[in-house]
């Protein structure tokens, strides 16, 4: 039997419908509340409001699971590969090898960007933020339409703007790196595979090409993979509004990197790395960086730490902390900042403060220090998850479009400025 619960306001009661999700998640349809009521609801940053239904990610942050399309993260991390579980979330299962080969053979022709970007990249400053590049650009590749044929499916199209998407978000990162340093672009090399063929891009000095190690490419790997989709979070979120008003796929990815580019979302990563050296370089101890954090009038926060959502472990970072002890030792890195960040990790998970807080280094802890380690430049550290959820993003805009009850998105508002007063003449006032 549907299962309801009763609203009663004034005087009257309402039934409102409650939907179960696959995993036993409860929520409560109040998509009539409105109309039968003349009531909204009031959620700021919408901490209790489910915009959709998805059966692409499920988190439990008590119990720190995160699976893509009902696969464990673990699994994945161990298992698979970024190009594979792109294909994953969004068509929803696991590739056969045919498909796989036929998605990486379009992630390879589509890797060139326009020679017509040239000029736009020569329009930014050479220090402008690699984030407003990289949505402007995003936002760009609209403007050069694909050749294909006129009886192209939509299947087709769609799977042409998927791979466009994956593909050039990679070159335009490398671009806009290369930009910054004053070093000529580095064409993508076909025979190299996805983030080989970034690291080529990034790192190939002018006739001598970079070959990464097969341990930087796992961790990069890595980290592309555990950031690919996170249900819906604020870029993400960002992605479905902007493509409720059926606007094209590129200008709704492009506004999801504004999304994530803040400190909040994406830019926490950068924020992580930025920690670490005010407290090399201002002399100061790990004990006393863990006291100001703990002290909340200081101002001062332990970045990378704590989650809204996971609340024993994040998961992810779980994962990064085996990696970034294994790439650091393989590596053989020594750098002082990874040496501050390890006694932050060791001080803090001992102490009452953070363990009766439940405050756990999160995914960005991890993430940016083996960046650091295999050489990406800090500022780069945000456009390197925006490359990561690419493919969640993609997916979570056509798990939309797809669906016909999808509505555009337009929230209500509870009104807090003047009652009706009258104009006064400029002269009058
Ligand atoms: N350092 C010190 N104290 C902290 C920290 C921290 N990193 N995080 C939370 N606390 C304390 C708060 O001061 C508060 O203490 P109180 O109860 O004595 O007042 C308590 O823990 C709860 O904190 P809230 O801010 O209420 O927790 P919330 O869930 O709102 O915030 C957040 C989560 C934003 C991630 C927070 O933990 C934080 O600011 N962390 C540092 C920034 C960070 O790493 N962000 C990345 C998140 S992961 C991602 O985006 C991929």
């Amino acid at each position: 039997m549907a299962r309801t619960a009763t609203l009663t306001f004034n005087d009257r009661s309402i039934q409102l419908p409650v939907v179960e999700g696959s995993e036993g998640e409860l929520g409560l349809d109040i998509s009539k509340l409105r109309s039968e009521t003349g009531l909204i609801t009031l959620d700021p940053g919408y901490g209790n409001t489910g915009a959709c239904t998805s059966a692409i990610t499920f988190i439990d942050g008590e119990k720190g699971v995160l699976r893509y399309r009902g696969i464990p993260i673990e699994e994945l991390a161990r298992e698979s590969t970024f190009v594979e579980v792109a294909w994953l979330l969004i068509f929803g299962r696991l590739p056969q090898q045919a498909e796989l080969d036929d998605f990486r053979e379009r992630l390879v022709r589509n890797a060139a960007l326009h020679e017509a970007f040239r000029h736009h990249f020569e329009g930014f400053l050479v220090d402008a933020p690699p984030m407003a590049i990289l949505s402007a650009m995003v936002n760009t590749i609209a403007c050069f339409p694909r050749r294909g044929t006129e009886d192209e499916s939509p299947e087709e199209r769609f799977l042409e703007d998927a791979s466009q998407l994956i593909s050039k978000v990679r070159t335009i990162a490398a671009c806009s790196y290369r930009r910054a340093m004053g070093l000529p672009f580095v064409y993508p090399d076909s025979k190299l595979p996805y983030v080989a063929n970034f690291l080529h891009m990034m790192f190939s000095a002018p006739y001598a090409e970079h070959v990464a190690s097969p341990e930087v490419v796992d961790a990069l790997n890595l980290i592309l993979l555990l950031h690919a989709d996170h249900e819906q979070n604020c870029s993400t979120s960002t992605v479905r509004i902007v493509g409720s008003s059926q606007a094209n796929i590129y200008a709704s990815c492009a506004a999801a990197v504004g999304a994530l580019w803040g400190p909040l979302h994406g830019g926490a990563n950068m924020a992580v790395l930025e920690m670490l050296e005010k407290i090399h370089k201002g002399g100061i101890s790990a004990a006393d960086a863990i006291k100001m954090a703990k002290d909340s009038s200081s101002g001062f926060r332990l970045m990378g730490f704590g989650h809204r959502v996971y609340k024993n472990f994040d998961p992810r970072a779980k994962i990064l902390k085996q990696a970034a002890d294994k790439v650091l030792g393989q590596l053989g890195v020594k750098d002082p900042l990874l040496d501050v960040a390890r006694q932050l990790e060791e001080m803090a998970l001992k102490d009452s403060y953070f363990v009766d807080r439940r405050l756990y280094p999160n995914v960005d802890f991890y993430s940016g220090i083996i960046m650091r380690a295999i050489g990406i430049p800090t500022n780069m550290f945000t456009v390197i998850f925006a490359i990561g959820r690419m493919p969640g993003w993609i997916a979570q805009w056509k798990e939309q479009a797809d669906d016909p009850k999808a509505r555009i998105a337009r929230p209500r508002q509870i009104y807090t400025g003047p009652t009706e007063k009258r104009y006064v003449p400029i002269d009058q006032r």
